[in-house]
């Protein structure tokens, strides 16, 4: 071995020597002093970050050195495949004696830092190095390959901030993502050309047929896969740094508070497993902002359901779309007895539908006549309250509405109580009872009180219903066409079908609306009729000029409920079925009085609006809704205007299919939308939030609304 080659082998073995130094001794030693949220990590996250400590650190050394060479070794820049290699060895031979000793220590450190990506790439680099380190030949080349070095530091930096737990919105973390993309395109792409016209210009020399083929190939075919990778990076580097600016500048500071959401969570329980995506067991999330950022938490609900299920581990409680049958192995008795609790059915506690609050308490409901408190915070499952214990109602909406001094108003139904049905309007009041002791819970609904009731057209086959309406005077409440069949519910059980079937859809019969005076609890005496239709969820009602207008999102069967049995959602993950039909946006003028008005006159007087009601005898309109849009769901206005007049509806866009990917706010005046969408995302409903002090009711540019997202892309999550 010549001289200049005992000295670079000298600097590989010392190079490797030292890696292993700063790995074992230096790092430990100087991350306990800089970084005391160093002591906290796991063993395998020591390991990450003493290694990627010594890849910094030898990133700066020969990222410093090469761009030396690059700036100042004539000899290198004049012949760039054959130039006198001195300095690029030394440099290499560094980079040498690290990539062996990170290889060693990957393989010793197999579970907390293995990476096969990480072996082919120290092997490939390893390759491309003989031909340098051995036959001195294309020195700038192999020198150039060096400076993407500079953006490693970054790339490691990314790691330490999430592995002490900073935020991704945190300015830290932010400054880094932008240095990461900078420094990333200026030496992984900018310097592309220049590298490239350098090939291009000794490609077909003396010099270059001189290179051996393997050295071509290292040095060609690395070069081009090494750049596609690059470019592929920067892709992902850019977008999630686009992104995290984004949604830095997307969270003020006053927005302060919790989102909390709930769904279906959980679909199979040991073998068996839930036949509808609304039957699952209720998953609580909350979305805590704070000083521009947002931490979120999930629980699932440890309702007697989720209890009863997971101790059998098996489904043992029914839900509407679900029959839960005993295990065969029990014995008559045990069946017997299920099948009595199955005629008159014991409802779940799974709630899984929406966040409800009575009082001061938050509770998880679904539709029956139980509901769950849990901690708002913790997310803990607490006390059950069951509705009859106060009022008798078999079951009630998860979507109540609230005044100005935080009473609740809801809606219920009582099903053959004292032989009668009838849907019962009720409040909440917002102040609970002072109970002298603390310890003893008592639900803000023990002093409920009912509004108004409001009789079924029939004992047996009461309207399902998900929501109302409310203005400051009145509420409306749409009895429709969609009824629960409460025999055939009694009997589902021994028919061996689920609760849902027995909803029944009566395309023959129109839908009534009921306008109820909040003032005297009683009936306006004109009956209000309108063609069939199904309505989940009411938008707003306010009065005008002696109308009461409300909106309401209406379908035209109930097709919708079957398209989300999880045997179709399987069949058809993106929910593209012909079937669908697509709800429409509606908004009804119904004059409060029809008195002294000929029959056969539209009663509506409003300019901005088509919708009609005609008057066909006395006592009796037949309305006629205006269709302001179409494919739109889950609305929700600027809650601090529910009961006047809006303007803005924001929700979901449903146009296509059930499945949504795009939120959007509506103007219904213009009857213009503007979209919000992301890749790879469904969002949820979405929840306006006004800005403090707001001046109008959209405040555009510094109200903001919140959604939870579904990603199912690490990618869509930003860098
Ligand atoms: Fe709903």
């Amino acid at each position: 071995m010549d001289p200049f080659s005992q000295l670079i082998f000298t600097i590989s073995v010392t190079s490797f020597l030292t890696f292993q130094w700063l790995f074992h001794k230096v790092s430990p030693w100087m991350s306990t002093r800089i970084s005391p949220g160093f002591l906290s990590l796991s063993d395998k996250q020591k390991v990450e970050w003493n290694s990627r400590t010594v890849s910094t650190f030898h990133a700066l050394l020969v990222g410093i050195f090469c761009l030396h060479i690059l700036l100042f070794d004539d000899a290198v820049n004049e012949d760039p495949v054959w130039g006198d290699p001195t300095l690029v060895k030394t440099n290499v031979a560094i980079t040498t004696g690290y990539l062996i000793s990170d290889l060693l220590l990957i393989f010793y450190y197999w579970k907390a830092i293995g990476d096969k990506f990480f072996v082919v790439h120290h092997l490939a680099a390893l390759y491309a190095y003989y031909y340098v380190l051995g036959q001195g030949m294309l020195p700038y080349f192999a020198n150039f390959r060096l400076l993407a070095e500079f953006s490693t530091p970054c790339v490691n930096q990314r790691w330490f901030f999430e592995v002490l737990g900073y935020p991704k919105s945190s300015r830290p973390n932010m400054a880094n993502g932008v240095a990461m993309a900078v420094v990333f395109f200026m030496v992984r792409i900018a310097v592309m050309p220049v590298y490239y016209s350098r090939m291009y210009a000794v490609y077909g020399t003396e010099a270059f047929y001189l290179v051996p083929w393997g050295g071509r190939v290292a040095w060609i075919c690395s070069s081009i896969c090494l750049d596609i990778m690059n470019i592929m990076w920067m892709h992902k580097i850019a977008r999630g740094c686009y992104r995290v600016l984004r949604s830095a500048r997307n969270i003020p500071n006053w927005l302060q508070g919790t989102l909390l959401r709930n769904g279906p969570g959980i679909f199979s329980v040991g073998e068996t497993s839930y036949n509808h995506w609304f039957d699952g067991m209720s998953i609580i999330n909350s979305f805590s902002f704070k000083d521009g950022e947002v931490t979120h938490r999930s629980r699932f609900l440890r309702s007697d359901t989720f209890k009863a299920n997971m101790s059998e581990n098996r489904i043992v409680v029914s839900e509407m779309g679900t029959m839960a049958y005993p295990d065969p192995s029990k014995n008559f008795i045990f069946k017997a007895i299920t099948f009595l609790n199955h005629t008159v059915p014991d409802f779940t506690d799974n709630g899984a539908s929406n966040i409800i609050k009575y009082g001061d308490d938050y509770y998880a409901t679904s539709e029956t006549n139980y509901i769950r408190k849990i901690d708002p915070v913790t997310l803990e499952t607490q006390d059950k309250v069951d509705y009859m214990k106060y009022l008798p109602v078999n079951l009630a909406s998860s979507h109540p509405h609230y005044d100005k001094e935080g009473n609740a108003y809801n809606i219920g139904t009582s099903i053959a109580d004292k032989a009668k049905t009838k849907y019962m309007l009720f409040k909440v009041p917002a102040v609970a009872e002072k109970v002298s002791d603390k310890s003893k819970f008592v639900p803000a609904l023990k002093n409920v009180e009912v509004a108004c009731t409001v009789p079924c057209r029939s004992l047996l086959t009461p309207s399902y219903y998900h929501s109302f309406g409310m203005t400051d005077n009145y509420f409306i409440f749409m009895e429709q066409p969609l009824k629960l069949d409460i025999l055939k519910m009694a009997t589902a059980y021994m028919r061996g079908v689920n609760w849902a079937t027995c909803l029944k859809f009566c395309p023959e019969e129109n839908t009534l609306i009921h306008l109820i005076d909040r003032k005297t609890g009683k009936l306006v005496e004109t009956k209000y009729h309108t063609e069939t239709m199904i309505v989940y969820h009411h938008v707003n009602a306010f009065e005008d000029d002696g109308h009461v207008v409300f909106d309401v999102i209406a379908y035209k069967d109930n097709s919708l409920y079957e398209m989300f049995y999880l045997s179709k959602l399987k069949e058809n993950p993106e929910f593209h079925d012909d079937a669908y039909c697509k709800p429409s946006y509606r908004r009804f003028a119904i004059p409060v009085s029809d008195k002294g008005i000929a029959v056969g006159e539209d009663l509506v007087k409003l300019k901005y609006t088509t919708a009609s009601a005609v008057k066909e005898k006395e006592g009796k309109l037949m309305c006629q809704s205006e269709v302001l849009c179409q494919g739109f769901e889950l609305p929700r206005i600027n809650y601090d205007i529910n009961g006047k007049k809006h303007r803005f509806v924001y929700g979901n866009c449903v146009e296509e299919s059930a499945l949504s990917k795009q939120i959007a706010k509506f103007d219904t005046e213009t009857k213009t939308m503007v979209y919000w969408t992301e890749d790879n995302c469904w969002p949820s409903e979405p929840v306006f939030i006004p800005r403090p002090n707001g001046e109008s009711e959209d405040d555009v540019d510094t109200s903001y609304f919140v959604t939870s997202l579904m990603a199912y892309d690490e990618s869509a999550l930003g860098i």
